[in-house]
């Protein structure tokens, strides 16, 4: 494997950037994937809507990568591959009855880390004053965040929390 050298803070603002695409790929796999497994039709819309969602999440980070200079490419992101497996193998060794609330849970993590790795992009974009990129980033951030409170809200509701 190739190890890429970041030496300043711009450097690791494109790695980051990087990431995020793969990021917003595995977790428009992984959205595919939950929408399959959960049983409730309710449930499988939500991952379907948040699905379309990311497919303009991917557009607006296209967008960051011309709005910033910086030639659109992607850079490994174990971290949503690690999220995206444990899912799929929790789903495997689960009950139909409980596929719902093993989609939402996986779900949430997946959103909580989107929203980790949006809050690390923003702070550095808003430094750089770079405001048209900042919005982009910040609508992304604002979907996830919206996605991981209506997958809490489902949540609580089928636990009967
Ligand atoms: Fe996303």
């Amino acid at each position: 494997m190739s190890q890429t050298h970041l030496e300043t803070p711009e450097d690791l603002l494109r790695f980051q950037l990087r990431t995020a695409m793969t990021m917003e790929e595995d977790s428009l796999a992984a959205l595919g994937e939950l929408a399959e497994a959960a049983k409730s039709a309710d449930i499988k819309k939500l991952f379907t809507h948040h699905a379309e969602e990311t497919r303009e999440q991917i557009a607006n980070l296209q967008q960051v990568f011309k709005l910033l200079e910086v030639p659109e490419s992607t850079a490994a992101s174990p971290s949503t591959k690690g999220i995206g497996k444990q899912a799929e193998a929790l789903i495997a060794r689960t009950a139909p009855e409980l596929r719902d609330q093993v989609t939402l849970s996986a779900a949430l993590g997946n959103e909580h880390y989107e929203m980790a790795a949006y809050e690390a992009l923003i702070l550095p974009v808003q430094v750089l004053g770079a405001t048209d990129a900042l919005a982009l980033l910040k609508a992304n951030a604002e979907q996830e965040i919206h996605t991981s409170q209506e997958l809490s809200n489902r949540l609580k509701q089928l636990l009967g929390a």
